[in-house]
């Protein structure tokens, strides 16, 4: 059976993404490309990489939608919440891959972001999306909201950990590096060539609004409140994410209590894998896969976990299609790639 598919937010970075994994997908069909200001232009102009360059991009109101199986959401923050609400009303099956839908309350939105939610009634109906911690509650939702990128590396690490006791719930601390295109795709002067090649820089430094999100995944996931300091990093390279994460151990723990427990939780899961020597970013470019190792500093006894996935992917449209998947009753690895690219 064939399910039709609109991807809003097309001419973006993750919408392209979607473009590119839905066309390749074995049961879905793309019937709608929307943009906001590429609108009326061909796909061709804004990503000439991809084949069926003479569709045009339409736009991303939901009122110019045809009734779809499936709607993906690649679109800002904050213009996800409106068009998010219309589809539901309408019955369709919605993944938004923005941060709309991801806190689980008003409350925490307006903690995270600082605004209130335009529609905080709509937030519990929202599932959030990594398919390997919440896959049966994404199986039975209409509307999924996919993670962050760095939530889904941090989170995918911390939250067996969590679950097993092996870790204390307080003064985790979260890393990351990230790839520019994590940024997105509008011209912003920070992310210029000359502002982003050989140099490596911290920012949104102890107020990025990742860190209540990974909280909030760990809880759900676990059943246990955490406290996490999470630092991003931007570095110059196009994908990517490696989160290097410290913890305390909850009593006696060795290498192999953290990776047994990180490989029983995730046994059966196709995209995700505990590997034997610390992941790097490069292994997972262009695949859905997330790989992680873990370790104790022996002189501190400190718990350390690496995370790395393609922000692109597990981080954002490779994870988004892995929900449909899930959401449609569809192999959960169709249409996603698993190998990744060397070099
Ligand atoms: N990039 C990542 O690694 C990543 C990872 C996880 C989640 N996400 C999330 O995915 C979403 C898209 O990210 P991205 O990196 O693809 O961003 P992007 O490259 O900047 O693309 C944004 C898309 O949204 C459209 N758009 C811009 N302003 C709009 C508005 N006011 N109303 C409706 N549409 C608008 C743009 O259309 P035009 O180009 O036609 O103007 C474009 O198609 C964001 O919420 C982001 O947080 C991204």
């Amino acid at each position: 059976m064939t399910y039709t598919t609109a991807i809003l937010g097309a001419s973006g970075y993750a919408g392209g993404e979607l473009v590119r994994l839905a066309d390749d997908h074995p049961d879905l069909e793309v019937v709608h490309l929307g943009a906001y200001t590429k609108a009326g232009e061909r796909l061709g102009s804004v990503h000439p990489h991809l084949p069926g360059a003479d569709r045009t991009l339409g736009s991303n109101d939901p009122a110019d939608l045809p009734d779809v199986d499936l709607v993906f959401m690649a679109l800002p923050h904050g213009a996800s919440a409106a068009p998010g609400a219309a589809l539901a009303d309408r019955g369709l099956r919605v993944v938004d891959l923005g941060s709309d839908y991801r806190m689980d309350t008003a409350a925490r939105y307006a903690a995270a972001y600082g605004t209130d939610h335009p529609h905080p009634e709509r937030l519990a109906d929202w599932t959030y999306g990594i398919p390997e911690l919440f896959g049966e509650a994404i199986a039975t939702s209409s509307t999924v909201a996919a993670p962050g990128c760095y939530p889904t590396s941090a989170i995918l690490a911390l939250a067996p950990l969590v679950t097993d006791r092996l870790i204390a719930p307080d003064g985790i601390v979260v890393n990351s590096l990230s790839g520019v295109t994590g940024a997105g795709r509008s011209l912003k002067p920070d992310l210029l060539y000359g502002a982003v090649d050989e140099s490596v820089k911290a920012y949104a430094v102890g107020t990025h609004r990742h860190r209540p999100e990974i909280e909030q995944g760990i809880e759900h996931a676990s059943g246990a409140s955490v406290s996490v300091v999470f630092t991003p990093h931007l570095v110059p390279m196009q994908r990517g994410i490696l989160s290097t994460i410290t913890a305390r151990p909850s009593g006696t723990v060795t290498p192999d209590h953290l990776n047994q427990a990180l490989r029983a939780a995730y046994k059966g899961a196709p995209f995700v894998e505990v590997i034997d020597v610390p992941p790097q970013t490069r292994w997972v470019a262009g695949s859905n896969r997330c790989l992680l190792w873990a370790t104790i500093d022996e002189p501190t006894g400190t718990v350390i976990v690496l995370s790395a996935i393609d922000n692109l992917l597990k981080g954002a449209a490779g994870q988004a299609v892995q929900c449909a998947n899930v959401m449609l009753g569809l192999a959960e690895t169709a249409g996603l790639p698993i190998a990744g690219w060397l070099p």
